[in-house]
């Protein structure tokens, strides 16, 4: 069922995808660990034919982006059956700051399909221009993990060359901070690992397309790729998007008072807070620095990953792939613990480093 147009959306991640309003019906999707099912029905095998838990997550994310979603194993699986469509020599745009792994993806089609790939700086004002040039605009925003943010509504309103695409990954934003297909994008992906899933215990992915031939597409490839999401994903991730709303309005506080409180800091040579959300990175004198505030802290997990209702941190430079980002930039994925305690521990292993 898609989303009522009186249902707003932080109403609808607690009511969306739900069994049938019927007497005796449970209230949660039950979970449901078969992989096949006695024929005579079109359920048959699951990594072809939804299950259960899959409909149930389809139809909630679906309703809060506002498209036909379709689920996936992980956030890369989304991406990659997304991304993977573009044919030999396409014209593909992507920001200079993204997720490495979708980065990646878009080299390893430059190398071996011809696609012509072009960086852009996240918030260069050519976007949109761009829209009327390439086969494919991807646009991650808030950006991964420098936080640059791009006009999303100038890129998805510009005027597209026939066949042209717009993909928004709005895994740092969520549903709930913007709404992508609603400004005119094509698809948004999630990794629904992170904020949506919400408890740094999952693994998946999903895809939501305004145009159902292209969300049918996304569905065929994903059986054919084998990539589809397990039973036990699909229902934590469910229950974890109840709480989204709850969440993020505690780790967007949070992130707000420590951005804050950072920018007044003496070891802080920098802080970068797009203004919402629960991600911020800050930039401390070098490595030696950030590492040892990273090996410091006790509240807040030296992890990667990011999205959990825990606060986690990290050095990005020390990945592979990233050796634009500064080397003292430590992105932090603000979680919803007392903030004053959050404070406490950062402000002393900040110390540590000095
Ligand atoms: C913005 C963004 N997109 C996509 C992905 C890939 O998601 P997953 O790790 O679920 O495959 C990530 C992972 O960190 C990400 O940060």
């Amino acid at each position: 069922m898609p989303r009522p147009e009186d249902v707003t959306p932080a109403t609808w991640a607690i009511v969306g995808g739900r069994p049938a309003d019927a007497p005796g019906a449970p209230l949660n999707t039950p979970l449901v660990p078969a992989s096949n099912f006695v024929l005579g029905s079109e359920r048959i095998y699951s990594r072809n034919e939804a299950t259960e838990g899959w409909e149930a997550f389809e139809a909630l994310v679906g309703g809060l982006e506002g498209g036909e979603a379709v689920a996936f194993a992980s956030g890369m699986a989304a991406c990659a059956a997304v991304m993977n469509r573009l044919p030999s020599g396409a014209h593909v745009v992507l920001g200079e700051d993204c997720y490495q792994g979708v980065a990646g993806l878009a080299e390893a089609g430059a190398r071996d399909h011809g696609w012509v790939l072009e960086r852009l700086p996240v918030a260069d004002p050519a976007w949109p221009a761009k829209a009327g040039e390439a086969d494919l605009l991807w646009v991650e925003s808030p950006s991964n993990p420098l936080l640059e943010v791009a006009d999303v509504g100038a890129i998805c309103a510009a005027p597209r060359r026939s066949g042209t695409r717009v993909v928004v990954d709005n895994t740092f934003a969520t549903p709930l901070g913007q709404q992508p297909l609603g400004l005119g994008a094509d698809v948004v992906v999630h990794s629904a690992t992170k904020f949506i899933g919400g408890h740094s215990d999952l693994l998946l992915g999903v895809a939501v397309a305004t145009d159902p031939a292209l969300a049918g597409e996304l569905r065929r490839a994903r059986g054919l790729n084998g990539a589809t999401p397990g039973a036990l994903e699909c229902f934590l991730a469910l229950r974890g998007a109840r709480t989204l709303p709850l969440r993020l309005e505690r780790a967007s506080a949070n992130a707000a008072v420590l951005a804050a409180r950072l920018s007044g800091h003496a070891a802080v040579a920098r802080v970068r807070y797009p203004g919402f959300g629960g991600i911020l990175s800050f930039d401390l004198a070098d490595a030696a620095a950030a590492d040892a505030a990273c090996r410091a802290v006790r509240i807040v997990r030296h992890a990667t990953s990011l999205g959990g209702v825990e606060s986690t941190m990290e050095r990005r430079n020390a990945h592979p792939g990233q050796e634009h980002i500064p080397p003292g930039l430590i992105r932090m994925s603000v979680g919803c613990e007392d903030v004053d305690d959050v404070w406490a521990d950062l402000d002393r292993a900040l110390g540590a480093g000095a």
